[in-house]
């Protein structure tokens, strides 16, 4: 890798705040009316080579334009087909060759996080314009230079993105952008296109955002859609979110969403080129209509452009449809970008705090892959190994990877130390342990047991085990909660039991079974998956239980799990509950509270409370509808089996 200490763009998060405000002026003195003569050469004598993998009119050409009206030249290759990436050069020599023929390398990829890896390889900056489904910052840069020309000051506003959120990377990029500068983001994504499970929990844990759900009848006059997520600042709403709880909290919220002035409309295309298929449902637009409110009188139009048919040309010609300016704006702030990276030569100024933070790579050579099929890392890994950020305390308490090149999620089953060769499952009671290892460079992380033993590790075995509930207790306490949910539940024929997967979908499947063998009526199952790719929610029970859609939209539903500690599982599975559709009610089932919540959720139906501490490691054993084996639950720590060492307890349940 180069040593040279030069500055990237790969995410906004790259750019403090400051910087980004040093830019924006910076880019007042490039307007064309404001640019004076002496920028006319500010970059003579550098050059920039543009290698775009995918097709680009606006990042492209502006990016040609600024350097140009700079005083620089472009080297480019029209098409990259035409490259020699059509004979099979990897991305890093690519990146390695033409870096050493230009002074900055501007890069648009299909892959997520190919910017990032190309950076690695070129000895001068790279800038990230456009890679995948992940980021595009300068897009961000032009879309707030935008926002703050028409508005001003950020902190407050309220901006409406709609459309294709979960590919969308403007969006990915923006709405980091928007939440570090304090405004509030109201989601209004087409079905199935919802802001990804990883966005909303890096906002959530670097940016202290919370979303809410909120009724979308104020904006549904304007775009003909579904429901809309309320991001903003870290407030209490999650207990709202219990609507049996606490109405009072839940109707304070809806007020509050339904007085909000929405200062932008933030729209977006479908990225038909990221689908696997499109099911050509229902997209939200912007129609006429829009313009005859007169609530949305002062709200501005925005789009990253190209357009499709999301927008009425009707807008073009009126004050709020800004989207030709925002485009206009990419020269300004491209060339202010420019300078700003390389008037000083290229050498960063200050180094980016996301690149500060200390990676995992496996030291064994059978590692986690990320769960991303379109990373880098998976599609061209002779450029990009696989590098993760550790995050130690994410719900449930679990250990999470995070993906340094395309920032998906990684849940890690089992842990190991290279050094006494065990391995056991990961859970929360083997936090701190994990760490230290993680800090010795001793952490092997292994995504099976399979895994593990092909490398030569062997288990910890477990300490002596404590029975906290029998087959008996778990049956007793099964039959007791489905018969207060039946007593709760005014529509129990649209009621739906929402198991997190896996313990808590069996537990669902099981008190189901209950309320069946003893009221006679049949409840609908389905399971929630909190972490990888394709986080989301599907039917269980029926034969073909994946291929069905499940719809929670208007109906009660119980969330099931079987042991509460944190509660931060929970509160992942309310965002993806929400994100989907908001409905009727919903309440909360768990066979074992441990009585550690960091979190104001509050369990409506409990089969057993047991304090426990974070050492130690409980363990749910459920057996399925049809019975195998006998259920239990225990509490053990776990030893070392060769010097029978104690260790920080570990186990598979929390
Ligand atoms: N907004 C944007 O990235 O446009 P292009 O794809 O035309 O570069």
């Amino acid at each position: 890798m180069p040593p040279t200490a030069k500055r990237d763009l790969i995410s906004i998060e790259d750019l403090t705040d400051r910087e980004i405000e040093e830019i924006f002026e910076l880019a007042d003195g490039m307007l064309p009316e404001k640019r004076g003569a002496s920028e006319a050469h500010a970059l003579a004598g550098k050059i920039m080579a543009t290698l775009f993998y995918e097709a680009s009119t606006r990042t492209r050409l502006s990016f040609e334009s600024s350097m140009q009206r700079l005083g620089g030249s472009v080297i480019s290759c029209p098409d990259m087909k035409s490259s020699s990436a059509a004979k099979g050069e990897t991305i890093a020599d690519t990146a390695r060759v033409v870096s050493s023929y230009a002074d900055v390398l501007v890069v648009r990829h299909y892959w997520d996080g190919a910017a990032q890896a190309m950076a690695e390889y070129a000895g001068v900056p790279v800038i990230n314009a456009g890679d995948g489904s992940h980021e595009h910052p300068t897009q961000t840069l032009c879309d707030l230079y935008t926002l703050k020309k028409e508005k001003g000051d950020l902190k407050g506003l309220t901006v409406v993105i709609c459309g294709d959120l979960k590919h969308g990377r403007t969006i990915h990029s923006l709405v980091y952008a928007l939440a570090r500068f304090g405004v509030n983001v109201v989601t209004l994504a087409a079905g199935g296109m919802e802001l990804p499970q990883y966005v909303i929990e890096k906002l959530e844990r670097e940016h202290h955002y919370n979303l809410t759900p909120v009724a979308s009848d104020d904006l549904r006059a304007a775009v003909s859609e579904t429901d809309a997520i309320y991001l903003t600042p870290s407030q209490p709403h999650q207990l709202a979110l219990f609507t049996q709880v606490d109405h009072d909290i839940q109707g304070r919220i809806e007020n509050m969403a339904r007085g909000l002035k929405f200062d932008a409309f933030y729209v977006t295309r479908k990225q038909k080129e990221r689908m696997k298929k499109d099911d050509g449902g229902q997209y939200p637009s912007l129609g006429e209509s829009f313009l005859k409110e007169r609530r949305f009188k002062d709200t501005v139009v925005m789009h990253p452009l190209p357009r499709v048919d999301e927008l009425s040309p009707a807008i073009d010609n009126d004050r709020r449809g800004i989207y030709f300016k925002q485009a206009a704006y990419g020269v300004p702030v491209r060339m202010a970008l420019l300078r700003f990276l390389l008037a000083s030569g290229g050498v960063a100024k200050a180094p980016a705090t996301r690149k500060k933070q200390s990676l995992y790579r496996s030291p064994e050579p059978l590692a986690p892959q990320c769960a991303n099929a379109n990373c880098v890392t998976r599609t061209e890994s002779l450029s990009a190994r696989p590098s993760f950020e550790p995050l130690f305390a994410a719900p449930g308490g679990a250990l999470v990877l995070r993906c340094f090149y395309c920032n998906h999620e990684l849940k890690i089953e089992y842990v190991g130390h290279t050094v006494s060769r065990r391995y056991c499952p990961c859970d929360i009671s083997l936090g701190d342990t994990v760490a230290d290892w993680f800090r010795r460079g001793e952490l092997a992380i292994f995504d099976s047991i399979k895994q593990a033993e092909e490398l030569g590790y062997e288990p910890y075995k477990g300490g002596p085990q404590r029975s906290l509930m029998a087959q008996e207790d778990i049956r007793e306490a099964v039959r007791q909660m489905g018969e207060q949910i039946i007593k709760d539940s005014e529509d129990s024929g649209r009621l739906v039991l929402l198991g997190i997967k896996t313990n808590g979908a069996v537990l669902a499947r099981r008190i189901a079974a209950e309320i069946e063998k003893n009221h006679r009526r049949k409840i609908e199952t389905g399971e929630i998956e909190i972490f990888g790719n394709e986080e989301g929610i599907h039917r269980t029970g029926t034969e073909n239980a994946e291929a069905e859609p499940l719809s929670l939209k208007d109906r009660p539903v119980v969330i099931v799990d079987d042991v509460i500690y944190t509660g931060k599982t929970v509160k992942s599975a309310l965002s993806i509950i929400f994100k989907a559709g908001r409905p009727r009610s919903v309440r909360l089932a768990v066979l074992i509270d441990r009585g550690h919540r960091e979190v104001p959720v509050k369990p409506n139906y409990v089969g057993k409370h047991i304090p426990s501490s974070e050492k130690e490691r409980v363990r749910v054993r459920l057996r399925e509808v049809e019975p195998d084996e006998k259920d239990r639950v225990v509490i053990y720590s776990i030893i070392n089996s060769e010097n029978s060492r104690p260790q920080p307890a570990a186990g598979s349940q929390a």
